[in-house]
């Protein structure tokens, strides 16, 4: 597997484009499995988690052409509405298509993701908003096997437990097509929420309320394909605001939402990073010294939990102590004792890591097995003396588009190296 090796010591300059959301590229190629035609997905990002939902579409019958960030879906109906463990294991996010198949052939077979390296993640709230509306849900042999009895899935008031992103992904694609109104209560509030609710709504859906915590779908009869170009990434935005800051760097991010990135914003502004709308873009840049603020994550529209790993490396620069609490998943610090490898000072109780700051961080062999994480070692990399060599790149190209040429475009010495680990 390869590996990135950073020399530590560069101040970030430069201009840097951000691309299109992975995680609103995912539920939104699922959405082609609910109208048979030729769908176009413009500014789609080129990760490896898009080519992984490409293999499971194919797997299911589908059309799927990438070229760029173009990504054409012929779909047509499926045969079997399947997802295989191969796949699911190597991308959670292939739960998504279990919302569009049950919708579309009232009924599925996917494989259960289990955990990961983040914590347990469990998708009974998927589940039971399916039982809601009709479905029978039974599990055998790791997969999780979904039949309508009916047919056709019937519209119903789900109230969710948590704020699920994906399960309110995955309910709303399922309730387009049941009969009746379906309302999704406590339902997540991301953008990418609100981004598949208005893809949804182009190919004849009725939603209302996408992107706050009602949402109300009524049914429709059929859906059309669509043409449609996939918002910025707000997590990948807000790495490189980070990177910027903690090299007290200069740097101008270019095709940004910066309504979508205001909690980090303001965040990176109480540590005394300066923040300004610039254009369509966002200048991120860091006077020294920064001061350790605190941070807990939560739902949107509060600090995400995406950008904690990122936030935490940046307040190891600050001066004076911060506590970062993560609220959304248990087991999300795994960063940490890479930090402290590198000289950091993180004490962990519990939810909460409490960051000493202003100690001097030393390059060193590092790995993550979590995307975030490894974003947080990379930007390590950039601000300690002498050389990193971030393991296992493989996790940062599941959700960070050519990071290297990215953050070497802003004078950053990085280089991907051929690895054995
Ligand atoms: N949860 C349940 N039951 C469920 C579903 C979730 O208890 O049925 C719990 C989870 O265990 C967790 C919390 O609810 O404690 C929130 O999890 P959520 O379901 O919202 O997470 P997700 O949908 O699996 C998405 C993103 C994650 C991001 C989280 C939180 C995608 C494909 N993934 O995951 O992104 O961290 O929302 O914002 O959208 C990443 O990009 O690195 C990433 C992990």
């Amino acid at each position: 597997m390869d590996n990135l090796r950073i020399q530590g010591g560069a101040r970030l300059e430069g201009r840097v484009g951000i691309s299109g959301a992975k995680n609103a590229a995912l539920p939104i190629l699922c959405a082609a499995l609910l109208a048979d035609g030729d769908h176009c997905f413009r500014n789609v990002p080129g990760l490896r988690d898009v080519r992984t939902m490409g293999k499971l579409l194919e797997t299911l019958g589908l059309g799927v052409r990438i070229e760029g960030h173009v990504v054409e879906v012929a779909s047509s109906p499926v045969p079997e509405p399947l997802a295989p463990y191969e796949l699911v294991k190597q991308m959670r996010a292939s739960v998504l298509v279990l919302g569009p198949l049950v919708a579309r052939y009232g009924r599925a077979r996917v494989s259960l993701p289990g955990g990961c390296a983040i914590g347990a993640r469990p998708i009974d709230q998927h589940l039971k908003g399916l039982e809601a509306m009709g479905a029978e849900v039974e599990l055998d042999h790791g997969y999780v096997n979904v039949v309508v009895p009916k047919g056709r899935l019937e519209g119903a008031m789900i109230y969710l437990d948590v704020p699920t992103v994906t399960g309110t992904e995955n309910l709303m694609s399922a309730a387009v097509l049941a009969k009746g109104r379906t309302t999704l209560v406590n339902a997540a509030r991301e953008p990418e929420v609100e981004e598949l609710a208005r893809v949804l709504n182009k190919m004849g859906a009725n939603i209302t309320g996408g992107g706050t915590d009602v949402i109300t779908i009524e049914g429709v009869e059929g859906l059309h394909p669509v043409d449609h170009a996939v918002i910025p990434d707000r997590i990948e935005a807000g790495t490189y605001m980070a990177a910027a800051a903690a090299t007290r760097g200069n740097v101008l991010l270019e095709g940004v939402a910066f309504e979508h990135l205001e909690a980090v914003a303001a965040k990176l502004r109480e540590a005394g990073v300066v923040v300004e709308r610039e254009g369509a873009g966002v200048r991120v840049a860091a006077p020294t010294p920064l001061r350790g603020v605190d941070a807990t994550t939560a739902p949107h529209p509060g600090f995400p939990t995406d950008m904690q790993a990122q936030f935490m490396i940046l307040m190891c620069t600050a001066t004076g102590p911060s506590v970062i609490t993560e609220t959304i998943f248990e087991n999300r610090f795994m960063h940490v004792p890479e930090l402290v490898r590198m000289g950091a000072e993180i004490d962990i109780r519990g939810r909460a890591a409490t960051v000493a700051g202003t100690r001097p961080l030393s390059g060193a062999q590092v790995m993550a097995t979590d995307l975030r994480a490894s974003a947080s070692l990379v930007i390590a990399g950039l601000v300690a003396e002498g050389t990193t060599d971030v393991l296992r790149v493989y996790h940062l190209d599941r959700g960070y588009e050519r990071i290297e040429e990215k953050l070497g475009g802003l004078g950053a010495s990085i280089e991907r190296v051929p690895g054995s680990l």
